[in-house]
Formats: structure tokens, sequence, C-alpha cells
């Protein structure tokens, strides 16, 4: 965060990296630290440094226990840099949190979010040259590099951009990286390979253009040009996401892998050592659509619950200007350039982690019923691991809410490499995934901050099924069935209510079973996939047991684990399952089990064979599942808040898995 030429309180930079830390804080939150200028009379020729391990709070009063401080100090150039971590290399502890520095006067100190495998290599060099390390991170050799570099420069003026180039190509990995220094009073640089990096741009005036040209071999020379004039009086740096910005200004510059960024004095100048065939030369200023109260819980006790209540509006969201319901057409702006060639594809293959993974599950058997295609559906993990054979006449899917989860990242340069269309499925606008692949749908779910994702699921879901709707609009075979499927979109926000409405029963059912250790879901067909879903968000949050069992899997295995004491959650909707189902649950009963059963409104047959039922409004079999995951999202909520667990911030995961 850099502010330039308007006077500022000490204090008033604490509270703006604070906030956007906690802003950012669901993403991963084992320890954070803030960089600033010193306290001195010439504040920029010493760097102060704050770390603390657990919640931004804790760094937050940190920060205030230190007398030393002048908060009240008016400061009218400043930089500041926070980071909020998630253990990848070496366990959450101060030492081992960024922002990470170059040797004990702090002459150059450096925030990470990636990865850098040749650290080993790296780290071995910079012993021998005498550096000693302080963290068993992979970051800390980024600092001690640039240090190496400008001690043993060969010039007395060297540029702090040239340095910080020099430093890239040194490093293997994925990486956004933002730098400060005493030596560059006043300056920023950062600079992003394979990690998202954005820019928030805020003047004082209207923005005088709309993009801003990359500049070339101009790093050595120092005579890069300005694109912004003094008017620009802040700039703020986000490695990851909007959400930490968007209260400052919803303009932003996306950066490219490689490109190096520098604000001196109000202005901010793009570049690259080399321009390549194809090359954009300019990068766009982009209008951020989110609004700060999108992000804001209200009063709801945790992003969670809001979520999962937002779905009857989040759902119309991403069906908005798609269907149209009175000719019965679905047109997904995204894709419609890439059309004829998905129509001509040899096989469709869907490619997510987690969450993301399941709206494959959950959409597979109605995509391949419509576009009468195979369709894979992939772990992004497991299809890399296998090398798994890809064509060029593929058609590829990444679901990823983030747009940046790491595995489907590689997973979709994998596929590209191969010559496969790819197409995203995001709810990122601008992440990597949006911007690597052929074409996509965005699903306008809004900002999803709870870790476990909710409304980003069932919007999943709808895309999907819009997808398939699109591809089959031309054959005449499936138009009833169209016609049925489009009319229950059309119901569903409707429907979606009717399930909400049920969760004080819901709780309930929870308070019965938050002493428990293990809860089995079951299901099979189209609600599968709302067992996998469901026992995920189980024990993401709850941290009891939670298996998704596939019923017809049952008496190979897991009927075992059955008797009395078994908690079990079975899925017994109106559909072609129906009576398989059935049978399921009368090997169940048999065993003294007592399931607690979703199943379809007055369904005696099912409410006499359960201990407790959740009864669901109706909708067409392939878009029940949307219906009936929502009170496995409710009970995993009530689970987690009674069992007394941070709903938001579950142990050990973080909303954005930006590592393989
Ligand atoms: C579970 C959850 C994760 C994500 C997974 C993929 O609630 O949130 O399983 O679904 O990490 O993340 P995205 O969708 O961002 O690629």
């Amino acid at each position: 965060y850099l502010n330039y030429r308007v006077p500022r309180t000490r204090r008033d930079i604490f509270q703006t990296l604070i906030k956007g830390l906690q802003r950012l804080e669901y993403r991963g939150y084992d320890s954070a630290g803030v960089a600033v200028d010193g306290s001195g009379k010439d504040h920029a020729a010493s760097i102060s440094l704050y770390k603390k391990t657990g919640k931004v709070k804790a760094l937050d009063e940190e920060i205030y226990k230190n007398n030393g401080i002048d908060f009240e100090a008016e400061l009218d150039t400043h930089f500041g840099i926070a980071h909020t971590r998630w253990a990848t290399h070496g366990e959450p502890s101060p030492v081992n949190s960024h922002p990470h520095r170059s040797d004990k006067n702090n002459e150059f100190v450096v925030i990470h979010n990636g990865i850098i495998t040749n650290y080993k290599e790296l780290r071995k060099y910079l012993v021998s040259k005498g550096y000693e390390f302080e963290s068993e991170t992979d970051t800390e050799v980024i600092p001690k590099l640039i240090k190496y570099l400008y001690d043993n420069r060969e010039n007395e003026y060297v540029s702090f951009s040239t340095l910080v180039e020099r430093v890239i190509k040194q490093l293997e990995g994925a990486f956004a990286l933002v730098f400060k220094s005493i030596h560059f009073p006043g300056e920023a640089v950062a600079t992003r390979r394979g990690s998202p990096l954005l820019i928030g741009v805020r003047c004082q005036y209207e923005l005088s253009t709309e993009q801003i040209p990359v500049q070339y071999n101009c790093g050595k020379s120092g005579s890069l040009h300005p694109f912004f004039s003094n008017q620009c009086c802040s700039l703020e740096v986000s490695l990851s996401h909007t959400i930490a910005i968007i209260e400052h200004t919803n303009k932003v510059i996306y950066l490219e892998d490689d490109d190096v960024a520098v604000v001196m004095e109000g202005k901010l100048y793009v570049h690259r050592i080399k321009r390549k065939a194809g090359e954009d030369p300019v990068r766009v200023i982009q209008t951020l659509q989110m609004e700060l109260q999108q992000i804001m819980k209200g009063n709801f006790k945790a992003f969670m619950q809001k979520e999962i209540f937002e779905q009857p509006e989040s759902v119309v969201n991403t069906m908005r200007g798609r269907i149209c319901f009175d000719s019965n057409t679905v047109i997904l702006g995204g894709l419609s350039d890439h059309l004829k060639e998905i129509k001509r594809c040899r096989r469709l293959i869907l490619i997510g982690c987690g969450t993301s993974y399941h709206a494959g599950v959950a959409t597979r058997q109605i995509l391949e019923e419509l576009t009468e295609l195979p369709v894979m559906i992939e772990l992004a993990s497991d299809f890399l691991d296998r090398i798994t054979p890809v064509f060029r006449d593929d058609v590829c899917f990444f679901i990823s809410q983030s747009g940046e989860t790491a595995d489907t990242l590689m997973a979709l340069r994998y596929c590209k490499q191969r010559g496969a269309l790819t197409v995203g499925v995001t709810n990122t606008v601008g992440s990597s995934i949006c911007r690597e692949t052929d074409c996509g749908v965005h699903i306008n779910a809004g900002p999803e901050v709870g870790v476990a994702s909710t409304k980003a699921y069932t919007s999943q879901f709808v895309s999907l099924i819009m997808f398939a709707l699109m591809l089959s609009e031309d054959r005449l075979s499936m138009q009833q069935r169209r016609l049925e499927i489009i009319n229950g979109l059309k119901k569903l926000p409707e429907l979606i209510k009717e399930v909400l409405a049920l969760d004080d029963q819901i709780k309930s059912i929870a308070d019965e079973l938050h002493h428990q250790r293990s809860l089995l879901v079951m299901g099979r067909g189209y609600n599968y996939a709302t067992c996998l879903e469901g026992a995920l968000k189980i024990k993401e949050i709850t941290y009891m047991h939670s298996e998704g069992i596939m019923a017809g899997e049952l008496k190979h295995g897991p009927l075992a684990l059955i008797d009395k004491h078994m908690p079990v959650i079975m899925i017994i909707m109106r559909d072609a399952c129906y009576k398989k189902c059935h049978n399921a649950l009368q090997q169940i009963t048999a065993r003294q089990g007592r399931p607690i059963i979703l199943c379809c409104q007055d369904d005696p047959e099912i409410s006499k064979m359960a201990y407790k039922t959740i009864e669901l409004p109706q909708t067409v079999d392939c878009l029940q599942g949307i219906l009936s995951v929502i009170p496995l999202q409710l009970i995993s909520f009530h689970l987690a808040v009674l069992r007394g667990y941070d709903v938001d911030c579950p142990r050990n995961l973080a909303k954005s898995v930006t590592v393989e």
C-alpha cells in the first residue's frame, strides 16, 4: 500500500494495512505481518517490521502495544506492505511469517504469494556467500538475493526495478512479490509469475487514461515514462484479491507474468525486459463491479451462513440475461464464438478440485444425456498425476470458484499444450483461469468469503446445466426435456427459499448430532454429488469424520459400519433411483441404523422408516441436487457453531489454494 503526497498519520497507514489483511484473512490465516517506514525523522531511511502468529487481530494488538511508535506522526509519502500467511514451508511463527528481510537492518523486505521451487539451491549459494537465514521458508531467499545483487552491483546507480528483474531471473516456481527497501524510499516494486497480482489505482481526479503502455528494455537506463501524472496519489497492491482494495478504489490493473510494476513519486510504470511476439503491449485499467457491502457479513453470524442464505439471489444472478424463458433458449455469451468447435468435439472433460469437482460430478449425467457426448470428470491433481491423454478435439472445462487453484491451473496449462479447447467456469473475473482459458462462463455468484464453498457450488451447478441446454438447443429429440429443465430453473429460486425456511428444523437435528464423531451421507444417481459435497462441508468446518457414500456401493463394504450408534443421513428423492435407494434404506434399518432422510414432501413410505426426515420440495431430477445440498450446508454450519469452531476460518485450510 503506497500513498503519495497526501499526508496521513502512521495510525491511518496501519489501519489501512490491517483492514486489508482482515478482508483477506479467510484466504490464509495462521500468521500475519507488516513492514512500514520507520519512526525516525527521516522515516523512509529505516523500516519497521511487526509479525505475529495467529489471526490478524493478534498482529493489530501487538502493534498497538508498542509504545515506541508515534501513531500521530504525519507522513507525506509512505509505503507499507502487509501479508497474511498460510503455512507451506515452516510452521506458523513470527519468524516464518512475511514480510521477510534481507538482514537485521531490514534493508530489503519482501512479501510473497506462491512457492519458490529452487529455493534450496539459492539458499545454499547465499549461505556460501555468508548470508544467515532465520526462517524455514522458501521466501527468505528473495530478500537475501536482492541484497546480494545490490551489494555487488557494477554501477553505483542501479534502479530498484532492475534489481527485481535480476532477482526474478533466478527464481523458479510461482510468485507474486512486493518489495520495499530503505535504499529506495517511497518506491514500490511488484512483480508476478504464475501467482495473481493486481494493482488498485486511486487518483484524486478522474483518470485521464484507460490503459497504460508496457515499456520494454528500460529497466537499466531508468528512462521510464510515467503514465499517471502527479494527480495519482495512491496505489494499493493486492497479491491475490480485489476484496482487500475495493473500499479504496474500483480501478484495477491485472499484471501479466513477468511484468515489473514500479510506483515512484505518484507515478506508475509497468515494464518488461523483452516483448514477445503477439504480446499485448498495454495493461488495461479495469473497473470492478464489486460493492463493499457484498463482502460485509451483515446480520449473519458468519460469511458462510450469509452465503448459504444468498442462494435464491445468487442462482438468479447466474441465470440473468442468459436464459430466455419465453423462447426456451440459453445463450452463454462467453462461449458463443466457440460453439461450433464445442459441438464438433469428441468428449468433454470437467476438471476441478474439492467442491468445484463435485459440481462436475453433479452435472455429468445431464451433460451426457443432453449433449450425447462422453463426459469425463477429473480431480485436477489426479488428472495431472496420471498424465491423462488429452487430444485436440477434446473440450476441457476448468471449474474453480477462485480461478486461482494451482492444481486446476496446472491442468489447464497441460490441456492447452495438447491443443484442447479450454473453457473456464469461474467466479472471479480477471483470475488466472479466466485469463488463460480460450473462453468461459462467469458464474456470477458474487464474492464468496467463507472458506467452505456454498453459493459458488450451486452457481457452478446451474452454469453447467445452462451449458448442456445451450449445446442441445438444435436437437429435436431433446426439446421436451430441455423445456422441463428450463421451467425447473425458473422456479428454482422460490424452491431454494422453501428449503432455507427449514433452517430451525435442521438446527434441531444438529443439536442432536453435534457430539458425534462420525456422520455418513448416502445417496446415488443425481444426488451422489450431494453426498460428497455434504460430507466435505461437514469434515472441513466441524472436524467430524464424514464420508459421502454411493448407496450402490453399500453392500460392497460400507454396510459394515452400520449399527444403531452410527449417524447416517440418506438422500432419497423421487427419481429413477428411488427404488434402489429404498432397498439401501431397508439394509440400513435391518442393521438397527436410524437414518435421517432427505426426501420429497409427502412420502409416507420413506417417512415411516426414517428416524427423522427433512422434507424438500421436488424439482426436475437433474436440478434436485441444488436443493438437496442446502440442508447439508446448513447442518455443517450449525454443527460447527455448536462444536465451538470458527466457521469461516477452519483450521489448516485456505480459501484459495495457490500451491500444488
Ligand atoms: C470446500 C472448498 C474447496 C474448494 C477447492 C477448489 O468447501 O472450498 O474444496 O472447492 O479448494 O477451489 P476453487 O473452486 O477456488 O478452485
